[in-house]
């Protein structure tokens, strides 16, 4: 039988998550040569802070969606161990965000709500090779890259909410290690397809349409949107 609408028949706070952490090898120079080419600008962080409820339903999204890339990537990245052990550890790792996430808006009273999303997956979708084996290789290079700019603004958001609301800091401040160890692990993943210098070369293009995507103006406030973003809705 299924439980009746609005009730909640299981607590998911209760629930003991397992941390699923993947752990990477090391730090190697392909990491260090594939970064985000452009930093966020300081006008985005002083014009999220006051959209942070929008921002923080936004993450429940946003997580949930992670995981879900994580598995399409887990089926459509054959039976390599140790790719197959990293895929299947970010997917765990993001759902344990998502329900960090809702039992964060839980504690502050916010419902987890829809909500449309800003332009910039959309951009660095559209840049994507159209046909194999350059597609596969784009997909996960797109995924280092969203995972960067989470870390980078993750990051932002927490420190500037230090001493504003130091619950919601504390939350961006324990995930950004993570986010930081996907962006690496889909670089490695994407090496274990192509050469070093062929990642090196796609991911330059794509962080170039990343960039753009930053310094273009949004309609919406979200963790990825673009500079000059002053609406919540
Ligand atoms: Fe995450
Ligand atoms: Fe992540």
């Amino acid at each position: 039988m299924s439980p009746r609408s609005g009730t909640r028949p299981v607590d998911t706070a209760t629930i003991a998550c397992d941390p699923a952490r993947v752990e990477l090898e090391a730090e190697n120079s392909l990491h260090a040569r594939c970064r985000l080419l452009v930093s966020t600008p300081a006008a985005w962080v002083a014009a999220a802070i006051p959209s942070l409820s929008t921002l923080l339903v936004e993450q429940a999204h946003l997580e949930k969606k992670a995981a879900a890339a994580a598995m399409r990537f887990l089926f459509s990245h054959g039976t390599e161990p140790w790719i197959q052990r990293a895929l299947s550890c970010i997917a765990r790792e993001e759902l344990v965000h998502f329900e960090r996430t809702l039992r964060l808006l839980d504690q502050r009273g916010a419902s987890f709500t829809t909500l449309p999303p800003s332009r910039y997956a959309d951009r660095l979708k559209a840049a994507i090779a159209p046909t194999m084996p350059e597609r596969a290789v784009d997909e996960l290079l797109v995924a280092s890259l969203i995972e960067a700019r989470s870390h980078e603004r993750m990051e932002a958001l927490g420190l500037a909410l230090s001493g504003v609301d130091d619950a919601a800091s504390a939350f961006y401040l324990d995930l950004v290690e993570a986010e930081a160890r996907h962006r690496c692990l889909y670089l490695d993943i994407a090496a274990s397809l192509v050469d070093a210098n062929e990642v090196e070369r796609r991911f330059l293009r794509l962080a170039q349409v990343e960039r753009e995507a930053i310094l273009q103006r949004d309609e919406v406030m979200r963790l990825h949107s673009g500079h000059g973003s002053h609406d919540n809705a």
